[in-house]
């Protein structure tokens, strides 16, 4: 699979990689052994990025990692994990002794010395303008906790004051054919700084797979159930903030405009991958099946120039009124 520097990191991940929210909780149940069949299929299928965070499932999608690493030592992952959301979320508590903590619980989680990539989930905004929260994530490095950090956003203003900061390696941010504001702004500045785009909810939470209806029922353990209207987190992470009903008449008019031979979901990751600035794409898999056609999405044909405009009027018309301005 084609590979990409994630920014600052230096490393190189494939445009594909996997997102693992889903096997920490929030999605109904994912057993144990899918969700390391889903682990083992990806890298099968060449995948070399794994996005995690200390707070999916408690714990449970970093040590779902953790023995996966264990057991497959020349897999050559980069694993990107993230800190803070199991606390309030107050400025003050974004500190250099929470961070050894959290860095401690993370490293034993995953069953490594130093993490690859650590990114503050999606910190309060004032975390961007106190320079003590990256100067002590400077000190992580130094000490050799981390080898990396980086931010998941929620807001294109946070991404560029994130991009702003000297060390920060890479960006995660909601981008996707139904968000498209990340266009304009921050994949340009992250490409002027060679900072790593991590485009996260590629499939708007699943919509853009164009398999859901007006009755599609998810399970009471499924944040697609209960954020819908941003009642748990930020409600731009449940199906990419777009409104259920509208979100499932305009994902019916994308599956129309995916070219023979690919599957919708497919054009969602390669619509991604095919933006400048953008590194990889991080699909969330619940099984194996999913898992495979979204690494084979790096192998489908290029989406052309009418199929591309084609979507931004759809955006245009469809979504953008309910999202734009919002994140
Ligand atoms: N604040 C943050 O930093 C943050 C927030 C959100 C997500 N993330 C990261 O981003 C990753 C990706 O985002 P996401 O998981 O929220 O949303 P997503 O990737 O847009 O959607 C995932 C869902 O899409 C469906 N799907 C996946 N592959 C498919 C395929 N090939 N064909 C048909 N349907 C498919 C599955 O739905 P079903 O379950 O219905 O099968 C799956 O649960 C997460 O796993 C997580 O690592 C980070």
């Amino acid at each position: 699979m084609e590979q990409r520097v994630l920014g600052r990191t230096g490393r190189q991940v494939s445009v594909v990689g996997l997102g693992t929210w889903q096997l920490g909780a929030d999605w109904g149940s994912v057993d144990e052994g899918d969700a390391l069949a889903v682990l083992a299929a990806s890298v099968e299928a060449g995948v070399t990025f794994f996005d995690t965070a200390d707070v999916y499932g408690d714990g449970r999608s970093e040590q779902l990692i953790g023995r996966f690493l264990r057991e497959n030592p020349d897999s050559g992952v980069v694993v990107a994990t993230k800190m803070g959301r199991r606390q309030a979320q107050e400025v003050e508590r974004y500190n250099l002794d929470n961070f050894r903590a959290w860095n401690d619980r993370s490293r034993a989680n995953l069953g490594v010395d130093t993490l690859d990539l650590v990114q503050l989930h999606c910190p309060p905004t004032v975390t961007y303008s106190t320079d003590r929260v990256f100067d002590a994530l400077d000190t992580m490095v130094e000490e050799g906790r981390i080898a990396s950090y980086g931010v998941s956003v929620e807001t294109v203003d946070e991404a560029l004051a994130a991009i702003a900061r000297e060390h920060v390696a890479s960006v995660q941010i909601i981008l996707n054919a139904f968000r498209l504001k990340p266009l304009e702004r921050v994949l340009p500045a992250a490409l002027d700084a060679g900072v790593g785009i991590i485009a996260r909810v590629p499939l708007a939470s699943g919509l853009l797979s164009g398999r859901y209806t007006h009755d599609s029922v998810f399970a009471a353990d499924d944040h697609r159930n209960y954020n819908r209207r941003g009642e748990s987190f930020d409600v731009g992470e449940t199906f990419s903030g777009v409104d259920y009903d509208t979100g499932v008449e305009a994902a019916v008019e994308f599956s129309a405009l995916v070219p023979a031979g690919t599957t919708p979901a497919q054009a969602a990751l390669r619509w991604i991958i095919q933006q400048p600035g953008v590194t990889t794409v991080i699909p969330g898999a619940r099984n194996v099946a999913q898992a495979e056609a979204n690494a084979a999405a790096a192998s489908v044909p290029e989406l052309d120039a009418d199929t591309l405009k084609a979507i931004a009027e759809l955006y245009d018309r469809r979504i953008r009124p309910q999202v734009h301005d919002r994140w």
